[in-house]
């Protein structure tokens, strides 16, 4: 096609291979940032030996890292990130901890909701070092403590959920409720998850689920 092989500003680079590059450069940065979030560089892994020495901890890509002191389903972490980090992203990269996912980053669907200190929180809009001395919780807290198993069953049987992205977010907001009022109506319930949306339109299953598991959850069913 004449656009893709357009001279581009007289440098005898095309269109088309420069789309290409362009894509593996980008390819390539994506995957590496991955795999250095997912595994830890080695200079993040000699990060808290060069804090101790006084020497400026560093990033692989130069940004100055932090040190955050994170309380996550009732277990202690310290991890090295940049200070911009979110605390979804530091639950997904460092800790591993991938139920609270980011579909919007941007505080409009909730899907990465979790708990904290009792009150449901977006965690794409959080800061991780903004969360020093507060008790998080995420979907996988919730799913590991038998008392929320009628729950997870519930969101099951009534098949609340599509595609399942979403659910985790819905879930952790159903729970913040619960421990507020362990006999929601249904309007309760969709106060509650009036923050989460769902691209399947599973709306009308949740509050169902909810109401459900409250009753065999206060041992009524
Ligand atoms: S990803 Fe956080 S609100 Fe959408
Ligand atoms: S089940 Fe697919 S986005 Fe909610």
């Amino acid at each position: 096609m004449a656009d893709e092989e357009t001279n581009i500003g007289g440098s005898g680079i095309n269109r088309r291979n420069f789309l290409k590059s362009a894509g593996v450069v980008v390819t390539g940065s994506t995957l590496g940032s991955g795999l250095t979030l997912a595994t830890g560089t080695a200079a993040e892994k000699e990060a808290p030996a060069a804090a101790a020495k006084g020497a400026a901890v560093m990033s692989p890509g130069g940004a100055s890292l932090v040190t955050a002191k994170l309380k996550v389903n009732g277990k202690d972490y310290k991890v090295q990130i940049e200070p911009h980090w979110t605390l979804q992203r530091t639950l997904q990269f460092k800790l591993g901890l991938t139920g609270a996912k980011q579909m919007c980053d941007r505080g409009v669907c909730g899907s990465c909701t979790v708990i904290m200190d009792g009150r449901a929180v977006l965690s794409c809009t959080t800061l991780a070092v903004e969360c020093e001395g507060k008790e998080i919780e995420t979907v996988e807290g919730i799913a590991s403590n038998k008392k929320w198993d009628p729950l997870i069953k519930s969101y099951c049987k009534w098949d609340a959920m599509q595609c399942g992205y979403c659910t985790p977010g819905f879930v952790v907001s159903a729970k913040a409720l619960l421990d507020k009022n362990p006999n929601p109506s249904e309007n309760d319930c969709k106060q509650a998850l009036a923050g989460n949306i769902c691209c399947c339109g599973t709306y009308p299953r949740h509050p169902t689920a909810i109401m459900e598991a409250a009753q065999v959850i206060k041992g009524g069913a």
